[in-house]
């Protein structure tokens, strides 16, 4: 699947963000080893501690559908400049797929491409344990 596939597939997803809190719509979609593709939206709650990312939104979907090999990571939102994910989702992202790209979305279909290790360098993992 190429890029601005994924990147579009992402951009759908936002439309069932429920963020009447941040009121900042977030869209995701990760491609699976196995071709399928997963989409994830943010969600928040009145305990706003509870929020829950788009992209881990989309990464629990394909974990919880047996999932655990990652090719490609988009997310996007209304931003001027690229939407990157949080630190959160970056280690959990990594957990499954370290060697996995990231393509980071802006509100004009632009985007930039990095590798997960880019996004999060030295970071922990089991081999630390
Ligand atoms: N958010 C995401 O869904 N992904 C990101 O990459 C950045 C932040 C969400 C969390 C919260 O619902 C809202 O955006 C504002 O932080």
């Amino acid at each position: 699947m190429d890029d601005i596939t994924l990147l579009t597939m992402a951009r759908d997803a936002m439309v069932n963000a429920y963020v009447p809190y941040s009121n900042f719509p977030v869209g995701a979609a990760l491609l699976c080893a196995d071709g399928t593709v997963y989409t994830g939206c943010n969600i928040e709650g009145a305990s706003y501690g509870n929020a829950i990312c788009a992209e881990r939104t989309a990464l629990c979907k394909a974990v919880s559908e047996g999932k655990r090999d990652f090719i490609t990571l988009a997310v996007t939102a209304n931003t001027e400049d690229f939407c990157t994910p949080c630190g959160i989702c970056r280690q959990m992202l990594y957990e499954f797929s370290p060697n996995m790209r990231v393509l980071c979305g802006d509100r004009d279909g632009r985007y930039a491409a990095h590798t997960l290790k880019e996004l999060l360098p030295c970071a922990f993992s089991a081999k630390d344990l």
